[in-house]
């Protein structure tokens, strides 16, 4: 790179930087991730270290961003409110550890280990043990007055008990100054959610954000109403209203020290603070706090290593930016930002088409994504979403990622909007939108793609339950016409089976078992196994109930089926629809030719669905292990979407526990209690099936 190259690109990384400090300071609306924005700022570290001629002191390379908006008054801050250095793996924790030695010149140094949590730093003062003032970070140097809305927060004192000075190791302290992380709980912010939902107001994005916003609302009422929580991690006295920047927290001999005198004076401290002596000990706490994660109910986005000696801190000093005695380490991140190349099309069993983004592969929340659903037209048109334009994609309590927003300031000249598809691009024949229905629909039952996706249904755990046959075998079945429905699987022959590529007398005789027994699975489930649009394992119970065999089910009319428990006229009028319609009625009449009915069907099985909802509705879950294709805060907000209630341990009241790999005392415990306990296996299965329920709710109607 030359001179002139540095310079530009230079130039074009603090523009950047200073225009994502914008969004996340005063939007609230940040467009990369963190570990994305530490890249670029690295760049340009790098960059100005080779070339110091271009440094200048306003580089936010050197600055911390700035949340003041020019709403509130302002006032400086007793001492610099400063950022943390980020660190991403353990390495660099590694090297911190071996830079601090270095510096200190000692053998061994105490760290504290702490949660770094996920919201918006604020500080306060109090004189003569009555809170004074409260301020944001501002610049860092200078921060936006909210004493109004901060003494809104129940567990924020206004005035402390007579005895608050022996908080402090010196006598004669008049004021001091706390500091702390603004947070909103997971459970607060979901019921804000849900009001703003039924009020038709936009949701909030997030509860970092909804924070941000609430902490600079000008009207106190409302701050009061949304129900802030805080974290506080920093004491000091006040010595004539100034401080110098390294004086941090000298007064107390140690961090340890300042967080007992929190606790003391009543403020809210953080239960998971621990102290360890080198980076395998600290590594030891990180984890433990990563396995926590999930059963916290507030974000936290990793944890902030210190230096615990006060003394030890005042000699490593700090940048302009951040303090050297402290290191931040992050978490995955649960939010990232990437290109979409291309919009496919999938159509479901039903025939619903949606669309689905095909991303540049991005690192999300601990694996790489490449796809993310696009829900629907309706929903992209709302989102403005267009080929080439960068977007965000979060993993929210679902698997399957989803795109939150398009990064508008970002886009590329004017593509073109995405228009909805008017012919099936499977089968080709013309689609049809049902009224007031987001989703398009291939209404051709004998669309490919309605065929297959019926036929992985019918095999399916909560269907037939057919182990041995993956997708791909059943994509083969239908490619060479071994089957053209659920019907032929009957008609396989062993030996054709054995001779498939890949196949073999065991797995033939496997799978053909598995589909003589299917005509013994309890009739809720063939209801269920029949693919009938919006009839989840619930319904199919509620259907198997009421109409006891495949005949009394045909006879049933429109009206009867609607005043059956959680049936309604829209799903009355899709079974009505469907068994009577051209692709039902043959299935039907198939599967019947080749056995799959009985005279007497036999009844509902309790395994199947539990009443009101889908399987893990209500339902008290407890998560222990190791899964290979999610992490367990994934899986947890998986069942929480759900209406699962996912607790941190097993007791009497536990009813179902995820048992991972390397499952321990949980899974010996909920054994003994008699706790019904799947592996990951059965939990993805359930899971993708509990979806399909609450999907079919909310997509198809
Ligand atoms: S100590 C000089 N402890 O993270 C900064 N900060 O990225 C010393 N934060 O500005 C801060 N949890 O807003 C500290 N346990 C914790 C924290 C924490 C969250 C925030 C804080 C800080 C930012 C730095």
């Amino acid at each position: 790179m030359d001179r002139e190259q540095a310079r530009l690109r230079i130039e074009h990384l603090r523009a950047e930087l200073l225009r994502h400090n914008q969004l996340y300071y005063q939007q609230s609306q940040p467009e990369i991730s963190d570990q994305q924005y530490d890249q670029l700022d690295k760049e340009l570290q790098d960059l100005e270290l080779s070339w110091p001629e271009f440094i200048i002191e306003e580089s936010p390379s050197a600055m911390v961003g700035s949340d003041r908006d020019g709403n509130f008054p302002s006032l400086p801050h007793s001492t610099p409110m400063l950022s943390l250095q980020n660190s991403y793996d353990l390495q660099e924790v590694t090297a911190f550890d071996q830079r601090m030695r270095r510096e200190l010149g000692q053998e061994q140094i105490t760290y504290t280990v702490e949660p770094k949590m996920d919201g918006v730093a604020v500080a306060a003062r109090y004189r003569d043990g009555k809170l004074q003032v409260a301020l944001t970070r501002g610049d860092g140097r200078q921060g936006d007055v909210i004493t109004d809305n901060v003494a809104t927060f129940r567990e924020v004192p206004m005035q402390l008990a007579e005895d608050w000075d022996r908080a402090f190791p010196d006598s004669g302290v008049q004021e001091f100054e706390v500091r702390g992380e603004a947070y909103l709980t997971l459970t607060r912010f979901a019921q804000l959610n849900e009001e703003r939902r039924q009020q038709e107001q936009a949701e909030l994005a997030n509860p970092r954000n909804a924070t941000a916003g609430t902490l600079k609302t000008l009207d106190s009422e409302e701050v009061r109403r949304r129900g802030l929580s805080i974290f506080f991690y920093q004491i000091f006295p006040v010595v004539h209203g100034v401080r110098q920047p390294d004086q941090h927290s000298g007064e107390f001999p140690h961090h340890q020290a300042e967080i007992d005198a929190l606790r003391f004076l009543g403020f809210p401290v953080n239960p998971f603070f621990k102290t360890a002596r080198s980076p395998e000990e600290i590594s030891g706490h990180l984890h433990e706090l990563e396995s926590q994660r999930l059963d916290l109910d507030y974000q936290i986005d990793g944890a902030v290593i210190k230096v615990d000696s006060h003394a030890s801190q005042l000699r490593l000093k700090s940048t302009a930016k951040a303090p050297r005695w402290g290191l931040a380490f992050k978490f995955a991140a649960e939010q990232a930002v990437t290109t979409l190349k291309e919009i496919t099309l999938q159509v479901g069993r039903t025939g619903v088409i949606t669309p689905v983004a095909e991303l540049d592969p991005v690192a999300l929340a601990g694996s790489t994504v490449s796809r993310a659903t696009l829900h629907n037209w309706d929903d992209m048109g709302r989102k403005d979403i267009r080929l080439g334009d960068r977007v965000i994609v979060v993993k929210g309590g679902d698997i399957i990622p989803k795109i939150l927003r398009v990064c508008l300031e970002q886009r590329n000249g004017n593509p073109k909007p995405v228009v909805a598809v008017t012919d099936c691009p499977v089968c080709g024949k013309p689609v049809s939108r049902e009224d007031g229905a987001a989703a398009l629909r291939c209404r051709n039952p004998f669309c490919p793609a309605v065929v297959a996706g019926r036929l992985r249904h019918f095999v399916g755990r909560d269907a037939c339950d057919i182990g041995g046959l993956g997708g791909q075998s059943l994509d083969l079945f239908l490619e060479i016409g071994l089957v053209s429905g659920p019907a032929d699987l009957f008609r396989l022959e062993r030996t054709t089976l054995a001779t498939l590529p890949g196949w073999g007398e065991k797995s033939a005789d496997r799978v053909l078992s598995g589909i003589k027994r299917s005509t013994q699975r309890p009739w809720e489930a063939k209801i269920f196994a029949l693919g009938i649009p919006q009839v989840g394992v619930t319904t199919a119970r509620t259907l198997a109930l009421s109409f006891g065999d495949i005949d009394t089910l045909l006879q049933a009319t429109k009206a009867e089926l609607s005043i059956l428990p959680d049936v309604g006229d829209t799903v009355a009028g899709q079974v009505v629809e469907f068994l009577h319609g051209e692709g039902g009625s043959q299935l039907v009449d198939n599967l019947r030719l080749v056995g799959f009915f009985l005279e007497t069907e036999q009844g509902p099985s309790a395994s199947v669905a539990a009443e009101g909802g889908n399987w893990f509705q209500n339902k008290i879950v407890v998560i222990t292990g190791t899964m290979e294709s999610m992490g367990r805060a994934e899986a947890k907000k998986a069942m929480m979407a759900l209406g699962a209630k996912v607790t941190g341990s097993v007791t009497g009241k536990t009813e179902l526990l995820i048992a991972g790999e390397k499952a321990g005392s949980k899974l010996e415990k909920a054994k003994k209690l008699g706790v019904e306990i799947l592996d990951e296996k059965e939990f993805l299965a359930r899971l993708s099936e509990a979806r399909n329920i609450a999907a079919e709710g909310s997509v198809e109607s």
